[in-house]
């Protein structure tokens, strides 16, 4: 997902086509402004944190793209992309080493495992929303079996 603030600071294209560089396969995607509770429903893990009530006021401040993206590896792949949770931590050439400067500002969300990206993608969409299609590049970034 983008977050408030990379739709705000003019990312959405260039986190794309970064993901599409990459060799992932986008299969949906929403532009949309979060309800309280979709936001609670997808933060539930950090309820009670001491910055939960500004990581929900953040995410539901403004429109986010939700987005669902296919591939090997693709939770783990999606993480390196983004980098480090603190953005001044986060490896340079990563999204968020390249364009965060603090946590609470940190552009992207990526779903921790493939169950939270279940669990997340069944937030936003509805299963006939995720489309299967093939890619002729797909030869050119997979080896064959
Ligand atoms: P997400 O992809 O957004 O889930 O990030 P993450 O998995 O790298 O981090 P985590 O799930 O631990 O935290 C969720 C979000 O809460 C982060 O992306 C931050 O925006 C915010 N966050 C986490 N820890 C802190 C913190 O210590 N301070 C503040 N201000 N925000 C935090
Ligand atoms: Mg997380």
């Amino acid at each position: 997902m983008i977050k408030p603030d990379g739709v705000q600071r003019n990312l959405i294209g260039k986190i794309i086509s970064r993901l599409e560089d990459k060799g992932l396969k986008l299969v949906a995607i929403k532009f949309l402004r979060l309800t309280k509770e979709q936001a609670a429903e997808h933060y539930r893990e950090h309820a009670g944190k001491e910055f939960y009530e500004r990581l929900i006021s953040l995410i539901t401040s403004a429109p986010v793209v939700a987005m669902v993206w296919e591939g090997k590896n693709a939770v783990f792949i999606v993480r390196k992309l983004m980098g480090a949770t603190d953005p001044a931590q986060a490896d340079a050439g990563s999204i968020r080493g390249l364009y965060g400067m603090s946590m609470g500002r940190n552009i992207i969300h990526g779903a921790d495992s493939v169950d939270s990206a279940r669990r997340e993608i069944s937030i936003y969409f509805r299963p006939e929303e995720l489309v299967s299609y093939e890619k002729t590049l797909e030869t050119w970034i997979y080896e064959e079996k």
